[in-house]
């Protein structure tokens, strides 16, 4: 078994002749921070039941032709009854964790981000905990709304650099079909359900002379935008849960000058450019905000992971589900830089830059 002196000491020469093969400013910025974490898994889960637009068009007054012109949504997955977010991450971390080849032994943290809880607590990381078998380590929830998943990546490698943990599943998972407003046509026709997971772990070392993993994240957040885009009840307030309320041109609007904003943060802390950016892995909200952000960050439409189309708006989920879905189809590969970007209630956005 290795020790923690033997992980030093192996860390110690794998930094040294990391430094030395460096080419690129990515990897130099993060060569400042030891240990660093790399993506070493992905999965997704989504539930069975498709409901299409038109699915949706015999609830309440809406069209195909709408949903698809204003959003690019034509289905999203809904969880059956007694489906709760905990199952679905639980999917998401085992498929992620087969990814990976690792078991739970290996890990000692669980992330979860979500707005749609099992419970007020435990929180949902701990349910995933007891249903992966897992009694050591710690685990936690996050609450970023939509950018749930990119707090809780750089939370957990925080974490992995301050040598808190050592391999960590993050995870966004949601069942947004819980708080909606079914009669509401303005909200109900955009979310869905699922989760998606990452593992990270801790490395030193490089792989093909090439420093793979987390490089550089920025979060920020503004509460005064809060009623833009919120739940109107929770435990506190109404005692219920509430469901979601948005007045979406403001957070179309707002959504592609901070998308632009936080991902001009984040290429800057990473050292590089949009044109060094492999895939752009945005929230999927809108197909529409994603084109506008991509076009205006100078970012190739090839370049841009969709899966709006097919998933809808799964919220913190929605990240590590459209990774999972370009892992799997070989679209991203390892070595390539990976441009993460999301914004939710609060407002909440945040951007990431990961070497897969
Ligand atoms: O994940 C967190 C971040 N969330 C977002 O990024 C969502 C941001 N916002 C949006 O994506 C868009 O604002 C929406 C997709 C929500 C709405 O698109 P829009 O182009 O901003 O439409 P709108 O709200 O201006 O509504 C246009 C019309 C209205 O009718 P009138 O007043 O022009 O007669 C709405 O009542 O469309 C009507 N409408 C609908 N019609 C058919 C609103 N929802 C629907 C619907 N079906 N489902």
């Amino acid at each position: 078994m290795q020790t923690r002196v033997d992980f030093e000491q192996r860390a110690d020469q794998d930094s040294r002749r990391e430094s030395e093969s460096r080419t690129d400013g990515a990897q130099t910025r993060r060569a400042a921070r030891e240990p660093f974490t790399r993506i070493a898994g992905v999965g997704g889960a989504l539930p069975e039941r498709v409901v299409t637009n038109q699915d949706l068009a015999e609830m309440v007054d809406t069209s195909d032709e709408w949903i698809t012109a204003r959003t690019g949504i034509k289905e999203r997955h809904i969880a059956a009854d007694g489906e709760y977010t905990s199952h679905l991450a639980e999917r998401a971390a085992r498929n992620a964790l087969d990814d990976a080849g690792m078991s739970v032994a290996d890990i000692d943290l669980i992330v979860v981000a979500t707005a749609t809880p099992d419970y007020a607590f435990p929180a949902t990381a701990v349910v995933v905990q007891e249903r992966l078998g897992m009694t050591h380590g710690a685990a936690f929830d996050i609450g970023a709304a939509c950018s749930g998943f990119v707090f809780a990546l750089a939370t957990a490698d925080a974490m992995i650099a301050a040598g808190s943990a050592r391999r960590a599943l993050v995870i966004g998972a949601e069942t947004f079909s819980r708080i909606l407003d079914w009669e509401d046509r303005t909200t109900c026709v955009l979310f869905g359900d699922g989760a998606g997971a990452v593992v990270l772990e801790a490395t030193m070392g490089t792989d093909n002379g090439a420093s793979r993993g987390i490089i550089a994240h920025a979060l920020r957040s503004d509460g005064s935008h809060r009623d833009k885009l919120y739940v109107d009840g929770g435990p506190s307030t109404s005692k219920t849960s509430g469901v979601v309320r948005m007045r979406g041109q403001e957070v179309f609007r707002f959504a592609i000058q901070a998308t632009v904003d936080v991902v001009e943060e984040v290429l800057a802390k990473a050292g590089i450019c949009a044109a060094d950016v492999d895939w752009f892995v945005p929230h999927q909200a809108n197909k529409r905000i994603i084109d506008a952000s991509a076009k205006k960050l100078g970012i190739a439409p090839e370049k841009v992971v969709l899966t709006v189309c097919e998933h809808g708006n799964t919220s913190a989920a929605s990240i590590p589900l459209a990774l999972a879905t370009a892992a799997r189809d070989g679209r991203i590969k390892q070595g390539d830089l990976v441009l993460l970007e999301a914004l939710g209630g609060g407002f909440t956005w945040a951007a990431a830059v990961v070497r897969w």
